[in-house]
């Protein structure tokens, strides 16, 4: 049996348990992280690329974004399609020069691992959190498996950065939070493709034959999607019916789609969920353990590293103050930008998916509100402000 001991036991090596393990160490405090799944696989998993200004300074100031400031690519506005029309919203003029950085969510993974190992830091890989003991005490325990031995992490306190199906948010007592879920009637389809970006920023684009996205993760591969079916399969798409799709839905007078050869293709759902409570004794959900937002706008990782960050402010009040005053209130705090996040998600889900009949109420609403992005410069600053996402100072003035 093999016992570790730390003062923060991390489960999951997504972006906020790396996230989080970092910034403690800069502060003095030790974490130790297990993670259920090999490096190989957690470097692997395609997921969104779009960080907020926020993440970027926050990964620039722990001293991991020497990659991502070479390899990633800042954006100053984003195009945004209805029907063949196209708008830009400019971020620079409208939020104070705050913008986003295209970085694949894999990359950043890979950067702060390396880092931490490279800092000593301990990580096991392929270690799965059996059960969690002691969780209303002031030491609980995390109880693991790794190279067939049982093992034990004691710590002061648990962060559950181990996603949506992890163990942490199933460890709390039912009756400790409540949930609230809407699952949406359509699902994405995500290619990567070497082609060169068409685009040199973003276009999410409404058209009646539904959704589509085109990212990009360098100058010679593009990120893109389209709405499909809850029930579809990748298999019923060939590159050829991909292509033309993404062609017709991002299309606007004067703009040319490049395809190229498609390397990677995957069906996403498409949910809203989040608990209204993040904590229970010395145990703190952090990132998907907790929340998932539509992908409409990309705040998942962004959501996951704020929650992060409120997470070290408690715990530098504990060490340092020997006070559980900013930990106990880190739900109430957190879950701020989290309805925020939801509810700008759900706006551009709604605002660019095709849900209703073309020409109906619904698709009249949605073409009244794209309108107005092009006349009211105070609704597009609306729209940037939340895209590019809120300071954390933002939040500090609500009760
Ligand atoms: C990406 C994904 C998103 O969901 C989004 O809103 C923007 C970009 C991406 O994968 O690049």
């Amino acid at each position: 049996m093999k016992t570790i001991k730390t003062q923060v036991g991390i489960i999951g090596a997504g972006p906020a348990g790396l996230t989080l393990a970092h910034w403690l160490k800069k502060h003095g405090i030790e974490a130790v992280i297990i993670e259920h799944r090999s490096r190989e696989y957690i470097q692997g998993r395609v997921r969104a690329g779009l960080l907020e200004q926020n993440t970027v300074d926050i990964l620039k100031e722990l001293g991991l974004a020497d990659r991502l400031v070479k390899e990633g690519q800042e954006h100053h506005g984003v195009y945004l399609n209805f029907d063949g029309k196209r708008v830009r919203v400019p971020f620079g003029q409208l939020t104070g020069g705050r913008n986003i950085t295209i970085y694949g969510q894999q990359e950043v993974v890979k950067d702060l691992t390396e880092a931490w190992l490279a800092k000593g830091g301990q990580l096991l890989f392929e270690a799965p959190a059996l059960e969690l003991e002691g969780i209303e005490t002031d030491s609980p325990k995390i109880h693991f498996e790794h190279n067939g031995e049982k093992g034990i992490v004691e710590c002061d306190f648990i962060a559950a950065c181990d996603g949506f199906h992890g163990l942490g948010r199933k460890s709390m007592p039912k009756d400790a939070y409540k949930e609230y879920s809407v699952t949406y009637p359509f699902s994405w389809l995500g290619i990567l493709a070497h082609v060169a970006p068409s685009s040199e920023e973003l276009i999410y684009a409404y058209h009646e034959r539904g959704f589509a996205l085109h990212s990009l993760r360098s100058e010679k591969v593009s990120r893109l999607y389209i709405q499909v079916e809850n029930d579809d399969h990748v298999d019923n798409w060939s590159d050829e019916q991909i292509w033309e799709e993404l062609s017709v839905r991002l299309g606007t007078e004067g703009w040319k789609l490049n395809s190229g050869p498609i390397f990677e293709k995957s069906i996403t759902p498409m949910r809203s969920y989040f608990i209204d409570n993040m904590q229970h004794g010395r145990l703190f959900l952090a990132g998907d353990a907790a929340h998932i937002v539509p992908p409409t706008g990309g705040k998942g990782l962004n959501l996951a590293v704020a929650d992060v960050k409120h997470l070290v402010d408690g715990f530098r009040d504990f060490y340092e103050k020997a006070s559980m005053q900013a930990l106990d209130n880190y739900s109430t705090v957190a879950l701020k930008r989290i309805w925020r996040a939801q509810d700008f998600s759900n706006f551009m889900t709604t605002l660019f998916h095709k849900q209703y009949e073309h020409g109906s109420f619904h698709y009249q609403l949605q073409k009244a509100k794209f309108d107005y992005i092009q006349l009211s410069e105070a609704y597009a600053t609306t729209i940037a402000e939340n895209y590019v996402g809120l300071p954390f100072e933002s939040f500090e003035a609500l009760d």
